[in-house]
C-alpha cells in the first residue's frame, strides 16, 4: 500500500527501513523523504512506524 504519494513510498519500504534501524519518523524522511512535501502522509506513516516497532518489541526476548 502506497502510504506517501509525493514520493512513492510504500508500507513495506517504511518497514524495512524500520528493520535497518530508522525508529523515528525524522530518520524515515531523511532516508525515505516520507512526510518532507505536502506533509499528508506523516500520521499513516507514523502508524506503520509504530505497528513495526511493536512487532519488532514483541520478538524481543523478556528481561525480567
Ligand atoms: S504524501 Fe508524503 S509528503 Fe506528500
Amino acid at each position: 500500500m502506497y502510504v506517501c504519494i509525493c514520493h512513492g513510498v510504500t508500507d513495506k519500504q517504511i518497514e524495512t527501513a524500520v528493520e535497518a534501524g530508522a525508529t523515528t519518523m525524522k530518520k524515515l524522511s531523511v532516508e525515505l523523504k516520507v512526510g518532507s512535501q505536502c506533509g499528508k502522509c506523516c500520521q499513516c506513516a507514523k502508524k506503520v512506524l509504530n505497528n513495526k516497532l511493536i512487532l519488532i518489541a514483541e520478538q524481543l526476548p523478556c528481561v525480567a
